[in-house]
């Protein structure tokens, strides 16, 4: 294969990553397949950038030099889905599942409580406890939600915080009905559509709905989408979770970014998803199945359809407390029917493609330095030996963050 030209020079320190076994690139003119592997491979990083990629011999000379001895290179996690504006956890909740109890929605508000009562200082502090825990497992961009506060205040406090740790910053005051509004479900959805939207809409990129039975019906979920949408927040929905419904094909409708867990899923769903042509990417989220002990999202299905699939954490304190893409990468190998190659891809570029950004999820010219360094010589081992801590280094925007 032909190394990539060099970008020109912009006078910040050049560090190389050299004898890389194995390169995903996720760039199919770079190498291999749709991963574009390259074998004993070389990275160029330039300030937050990288400036080249190719065949190890022929890496240019650099101010700094790191060598990989043989170990694989993958693109930093792109986690596209997380929760991580909360207070207190749900162990009970979790044991009481464990001993055979259903998840329900209305666990969320055990957090929202807990939320409502903490510092700021305090959430602020879990967030970035969580982020730096995903970046050791190699996530170098997460997208995260407000949800739990649900009130004006509370959500527009969420986004804020939010907003300290990541730029990608979802609006979520559709969580679920606010316990104060439990019995006047059209007046909460006035709130969010009102007076909490306007506080909200200047602190996120993004505008999401829990659109299932027990939170909100397609109808409600349409009126705040596309308000949201009217402030300038592009959609993306909680959707097909907990049982079929109107929100994989609403999202869909919407040209939402993605429709997300897309567990119970029906034929009509999965051909909507498909003609979207990728504009919808199903994102998958295997931590909530696998803590909740349901039935897996059939990534096989989707896929065979041609839908472009992301995988993701959903990293929140009821349904799927885990931060590790790695894990999600095993779960979706082992269980959902996905290859170790399509869940790498699924996890790298498939976020990227559902947060709409190119600079992200892929190694090559141009893009944003975001490298993991695994202790394996290729990425297949992070479904072949789960649970192992394989995540060796990162670099974040060219710098190293492990
Ligand atoms: O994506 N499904 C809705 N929201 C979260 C769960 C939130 C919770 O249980 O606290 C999810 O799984
Ligand atoms: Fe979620």
């Amino acid at each position: 294969m032909t190394p990539t030209p060099r970008s020109a020079p912009t006078g910040a320190t050049t560090t190389a990553i050299t004898h890389i076994g194995s390169l995903v690139t996720n760039d199919p003119s770079l190498g291999q397949g749709p991963l574009g592997l390259i074998q004993d491979a070389a990275v160029v990083i330039e300030g937050d950038r990288v400036v080249w990629v190719g065949t190890s011999s022929r890496a240019p000379a650099t101010d700094s030099h790191v060598d990989a001895e043989g170990r694989a290179v993958i693109p930093g996690f792109v986690d596209s889905h997380s929760h991580l504006v909360f207070a207190g956890d749900r162990t009970a909740e979790f044991n009481a599942r464990m001993e055979g109890r259903a998840y329900s929605a209305g666990g969320i508000r055990t957090t929202v409580a807990a939320t409502r009562e903490a510092s700021d200082a305090e959430l602020d502090g879990n967030v970035a406890r969580y982020v730096a825990e995903a970046l050791r497992q190699g996530t170098t961009t997460i997208e995260t939600k407000s949800g739990y506060g649900l009130t004006t205040d509370d959500e527009e406090r969420a986004l804020r915080i939010a907003a300290r740790h990541t730029e990608e910053v979802t609006f979520l005051g559709a969580h679920i009905v606010a316990p104060e509004y439990a019995d006047d479900p059209a007046k909460y959805v006035e709130l969010v559509t009102g007076p909490m939207l306007d506080a909200c809409a200047p602190h996120a990129r993004w505008v999401d709905v829990f659109c299932e039975r027990g939170a909100f019906d397609g109808d409600q979920a349409r009126a705040i989408l596309t308000a949201g949408a009217r402030r300038g927040l592009t959609p993306r929905v909680h959707a097909n979770q907990l049982g079929t419904g109107p929100g994989v094909q609403l999202a869909v409708e919407l040209q939402a970014a993605s429709a997300d867990h897309c567990t119970h899923l029906t034929d009509a769903d999965v051909d909507a998803l498909a003609a979207s042509g990728g504009r919808t990417v199903a994102t998958l989220l295997p931590g909530a199945e696998f803590s909740t002990r349901a039935t897996w999202p059939d990534a096989r299905r989707l896929l065979d359809a041609g839908v472009v699939v992301a995988l993701s954490t959903d990293c929140n304190p009821g349904s799927s407390f885990t931060s590790s893409m790695p894990f999600c990468v095993a779960l979706a190998v082992r269980d959902m029917g996905m290859t170790p190659n399509e869940a790498l891809w699924a996890a790298t570029a498939g976020g990227a493609r559902a947060l709409r950004r190119s600079d992200v999820g892929g190694i090559a010219v141009g893009m944003r330095a975001d490298l993991v360094l695994l202790d394996a010589p290729s990425h297949v081992h992070l479904a072949y030996r789960p649970g192992v801590p394989l995540v060796r280094a990162v670099w974040r925007k060219g710098a190293r963050a492990l």
